[in-house]
């Protein structure tokens, strides 16, 4: 282990704890510490996961969560959109299990005065986690309720102290087709690739998460540390991130390079503006009964109090 010029300690791989064995004792020893995080285990999922391997301590965000009921974890990790393992929505629950997220690094580069390649424990290590129970709307026109765990994205990047020319962030996902069967065709441009306006990304509801229902995060949902702005439609929250990039103009994001007319660089979650081929005023509720499946869309989500003003003087149909 050794210290560097920023202070940031980097570990050789040979040394590095598995991902999972760390996140749980590095819980443990908050509470050994009397700190909050460990005092308030918080949340309905956990009783249930508490025994379960990867089981993971967090304080429970309230005020940031809504308080529909989530999805169960059979539907939140069974049916899932990773290109990387296929584009059936069982294809990542099935292909991904032997992928490997240990010994796992993030290079993180561009206008930062912070930057180099961290391991997951590094970049983990100063972040208490919370659960949020964000709603996913996808722009497939579906939705779920999931019980996120992970820190806020803002507290992350701060650290790599961002210059005053960094007018966006970037990410984007492992590429390694040997591991990941659906890099070897050209279904996207790979790696896929994410971006979000440094304001965006400072937003308090954005976070980095590692896990879901109390848990390590599954593999199919981006394990191990996947992106969720929960007021943008579910392609903005890349999983299995290992770059993350500050620039001054737009970056490349994959989707709407594959397809400009048909997702935005924004896809901020709105009723009114539909896709071209479909309607966005109303979305399926994935595992809800056949009477009540069927809700309106909300205005980014259901979050327009707290994020409308992030876009105020925007042509929301310009930029979708
Ligand atoms: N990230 C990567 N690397 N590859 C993908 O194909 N799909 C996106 C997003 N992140 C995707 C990705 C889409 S379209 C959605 S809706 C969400 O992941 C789905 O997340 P979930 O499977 O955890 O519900």
């Amino acid at each position: 282990m050794r210290k560097t010029a920023t202070g940031i300690i980097k570990i050789a791989p040979s040394e590095i704890t598995p991902y999972e064995v760390y996140l749980s004792r590095r819980a443990v020893l908050a509470g050994g510490l009397g700190l909050a995080a460990a005092q308030a285990v918080g949340g309905f999922s956990s009783d249930a996961f508490a025994d379960a391997p990867g089981a993971l301590t967090y304080v429970r965000n309230t005020r940031f969560s809504t308080t529909e009921s989530p999805n169960t974890y059979r539907d939140i990790t069974t049916y899932n959109n990773y290109y990387e393992f296929g584009t059936d929505k069982s294809d990542p629950a099935e292909n991904s299990q032997k992928f490997r997220t240990q010994p796992w690094s993030v290079s993180v580069g561009g206008e930062a005065e912070v930057t180099g390649t961290f391991s997951l424990e590094d970049i983990l290590k100063p972040h208490p986690l919370e659960e949020r129970v964000y709603r996913l709307r996808c722009v497939e026109a579906w939705s779920m309720v999931i019980p996120w765990v992970g820190f806020p994205l803002g507290d992350l990047l701060k650290r790599f102290k961002p210059t005053s020319k960094a007018k966006f962030v970037a990410f984007k996902t492992l590429y390694d087709p040997k591991q990941m069967p659906g890099q070897r065709s050209a279904v996207l441009d790979w790696p896929y690739e994410e971006g979000l306006r440094i304001d965006e990304a400072m937003h308090p509801l954005a976070i980095m998460s590692v896990g879901l229902y109390g848990k390590v995060l599954p593999n199919q949902n981006g394990a191990p540390l996947r992106l969720i702005v929960p007021w943008k439609y579910g392609f903005k929250g890349i999983k299995a991130i290992v770059s993350i990039n500050f620039t001054e103009r737009a970056p490349h994001t994959t989707w709407s390079l594959g397809a400009p007319g048909e997702y935005g660089f924004f896809a901020n979650v709105n009723p009114e503006v539909d896709h071209p081929r479909w309607s966005q005023a109303t979305e399926r509720r994935i595992g809800g009964s056949l009477f009540n499946s069927r809700r309106p869309t909300l205005p980014f989500n259901g979050y327009a109090d707290q994020v409308a003003s992030l876009y105020s003087g925007m042509d929301l149909r310009k930029f979708f």
